[in-house]
């Protein structure tokens, strides 16, 4: 049970949301957005773009509006975004450990919403094929497929504490152990070898993967080898919640925590987040995408603790969200995007924009905040 003040809270900016979005998912209607530029979302449903790690989160937003509102039309595009998807499921160089990225939003949301067939047959499908990526020697699930020349055999990547809900999901659909055994060995990887001492997390490690030794880190989108990509770091926070959430095993709530706590120490008094906590003083670069994944988590941990622990997890998220609603939202129905502020990576050009997961998580944060979350992870 979490504050009937933040409940409120939450209601009132859940309401903006919803009037907001009925002109935005008006103008969006059949597309898959990933960034706005002017203020217009761009479409990644064509077969050239089809496979982008990020083509779920439309889908997600549609369904937590179907949640909030009841309205048809929401279902209808979320449906659309997932069938859309199904030609993915037949690239086998399209699929890769963001499958949970992209059918936990659509397929797994339906299917727990709605129960459809079709659904699950998607979702396991795709959990089959992640289960597929697991390297038994080094405990870890790949990320990403080779590209270019590069040899990405041995690389596991933080952000995939995301995906595993999808191998959770299929554990308690199927009740196949073997699921929730690679889901917990790739987290139990993670606590071993990509949390730091101080709490802070690595972007990319890479292992041998004939021998699965751990080999180096990787700044991955992060500013440097050894920096602290805030991003990463939230995916961590929230990845680690899930895993205790569909474990109850100690340790992952513990691991939690310590990425949580060291999250929050970091956090300038502003609640704006900076794109990498290690970035030059002289880089304001922020990115709001971390802030909405890491309220998300912190709600969840607050969820499973009492006193003094629960107020400082959910005074942290409320801070956060606060701090986003107030300051880095547009809540003009003119432009499709809600969250500014978001980066890609350091080293890119693609800093402080408008792109869709941010609007994703920091509406999935309202709901939990107001009781009313669709549950995705
Ligand atoms: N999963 C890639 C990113 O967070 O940008």
């Amino acid at each position: 049970m979490l504050g009937q003040e933040e409940k409120k809270w939450a209601e009132e900016i859940l309401e903006h949301v919803a009037e907001k979005m009925e002109t935005v998912m008006e103008r969006c209607k059949y597309k898959i957005p990933y960034k706005a530029v002017k203020g217009v979302f761009d479409d990644r449903s064509g077969d050239d773009k089809i496979c982008w790690w990020t083509n779920g989160f439309w889908g997600g937003t549609m369904w937590q509006m179907y949640q909030l509102t009841g309205k048809e039309e929401y279902r209808k595009q979320a449906e659309w975004v997932e069938e859309k998807l199904d030609k993915v499921l037949m690239n086998a160089e399209g699929l890769d450990h963001d499958n949970g990225f992209k059918w936990l939003p659509t397929s797994v949301a339906n299917y727990r919403k709605t129960g459809s067939a079709a659904s699950r047959n998607r979702a396991l499908l795709a959990a089959n094929n992640m289960a597929g990526r697991y390297n038994p020697v080094g405990r870890f699930i790949r990320a990403w497929n080779d590209w270019d020349e590069d040899d990405h055999r041995g690389w596991a990547i933080i952000d995939c504490m995301m995906n595993l809900p999808l191998l959770y999901w299929a554990y308690e659909e199927t009740k196949d152990p073997r699921f929730c055994q690679i889901a917990t060995a790739h987290a139990d990887t993670v606590i071993d070898a990509f949390i730091r001492g101080d709490g802070s997390v690595c972007h990319i490690v890479g292992f041998d993967p004939e021998t699965g030794e751990r080999l180096r880190s990787y700044a991955g989108q992060g500013y440097a080898r050894g920096s602290s990509w805030t991003r990463g770091q939230s995916w961590a926070v929230y990845g680690f919640a899930l895993s205790y959430i569909h474990t109850k095993e100690q340790k992952y709530l513990d691991a939690a925590k310590r990425v949580a706590n060291y999250f929050l120490a970091n956090l300038p008094d502003s609640g704006l987040v900076l794109l990498d906590f290690r970035q030059p003083e002289d880089c304001e670069w922020e990115d709001s995408i971390a802030a909405a994944v890491t309220a998300c988590g912190l709600i969840e941990i607050a969820r499973c603790c009492e006193g003094r622990d629960k107020k400082v997890y959910l005074g942290a998220a409320m801070k956060m969200l606060r701090t986003l609603a107030e300051q880095r939202c547009s809540w003009d129905a003119k432009v499709d995007y809600f969250l500014e502020n978001c980066s890609v990576a350091y080293h890119c050009d693609e800093i402080e924009l408008p792109i869709v997961y941010g609007d994703y998580y920091f509406i999935e944060a309202l709901m939990k905040l107001a009781d009313k979350e669709l549950f995705i992870w």
